[in-house]
């Protein structure tokens, strides 16, 4: 699925004293296979955005099309569409509410009318593809879960209607180390073996260097930058300027290289840092 937003405008409370222009003229593509980060300070308009993907929000102004169609539209192609763009919130784990992990994952393909063996097998195969194992997990009360493990399973209930987009706001956000890589595997996991389109909004510099194929940054509203996570790290300037920094590997590296260290301060990752480290001082 091809996604295209056309100059999308969002203002909350239009006409009133505390209107807001949350969006503005917001122009962009998103294709298959494609693991996009969304970054931007808070209240740039990441979250109204990612809401107007999948029509929770209506444009003031402006299309969100899928293949060509505006999602908008009151038609079963579009009603059809939209249930194939699927969105997991911020804090998903406060969405869980059957009383067993496996009937929280089945819920979305059972609504969509599928037989009770489809859903069983699209809940199980989703639960492996967030790291769980169904026969372990399956009979629990998705309230006996750690904060991460609630999360993947909300993941998988999003998973299990076989998205052909797939949207994720700040799913580390509030979790441990050891939760936070687990998402993060999981997501490279899914994009993996989906080949889907994976939007995901982070505030963490370090994971969008280590997982993104592209990276747009919003600024009060607008779409400013929109490239390569190589291209877009590059102007740390610009970034600072809407209050954002790079990532660590590469602002180290700027300190080194600042002191008089003969390295590139051209990296993203920490792997990239050390190879450069290597590099200059591996043999000496
Ligand atoms: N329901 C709402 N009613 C009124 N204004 C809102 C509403 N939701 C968001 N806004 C405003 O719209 C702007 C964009 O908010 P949004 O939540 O999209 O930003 P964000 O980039 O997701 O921020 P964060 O990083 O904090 O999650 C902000 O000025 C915010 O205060
Ligand atoms: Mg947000």
């Amino acid at each position: 699925m091809r996604i295209e937003v056309k100059d999308l405008d969002h203002i909350y409370n239009a006409g009133l004293a505390y209107e807001t222009y949350a969006l503005k003229h917001v122009s962009l593509t998103l294709d298959r296979g494609e693991l996009v980060c969304l970054i931007g300070h808070t209240g740039s308009g990441k979250t109204t955005l990612v809401q107007h993907l999948n029509g929770l929000l209506k444009p003031d102004k402006g299309q969100v099309l899928a293949d060509g169609v505006d999602i908008n539209e009151k038609s079963p192609q579009a009603r059809a569409l939209r249930r194939k763009i699927g969105l997991v919130f911020q804090y998903p784990e406060y969405q869980l509410f059957e009383e067993t992990v496996f009937k929280d994952v089945c819920f979305g393909p059972k609504n969509m009318g599928l037989s009770e063996e489809e859903c069983a097998k699209k809940a199980n195969d989703s639960l492996k593809l967030v790291g769980m194992d169904p026969d372990e997990v399956g009979d629990k009360s998705p309230f006996a879960l750690s904060g991460g493990q609630k999360r993947r399973v909300a993941i998988a209930g999003i998973l299990a209607m076989d998205p052909e987009v797939l949207i994720l706001d700040e799913p580390a956000a509030g979790l441990d180390p050891a939760g936070k890589k687990a998402i993060l595997s999981c997501i490279k996991g899914i994009k993996e073996e989906r080949n889907i389109c994976i939007l995901l909004i982070s505030h963490n510099m370090e994971d969008v260097a280590e997982i993104a194929d592209r990276v747009l940054v919003m600024d009060k509203g607008s779409l400013v930058l929109d490239g390569p996570p190589g291209e877009v790290f590059a102007r740390r300037q610009a970034l600072r300027d809407m209050g954002l920094a790079a990532p660590p590997a590469a602002r180290f590296m700027e300190m080194v290289a600042a002191g008089g260290g003969p390295v590139s301060a051209d990296v993203l990752t920490l792997d990239d840092a050390a190879r450069e480290i290597i590099r200059v001082y591996g043999k000496r």
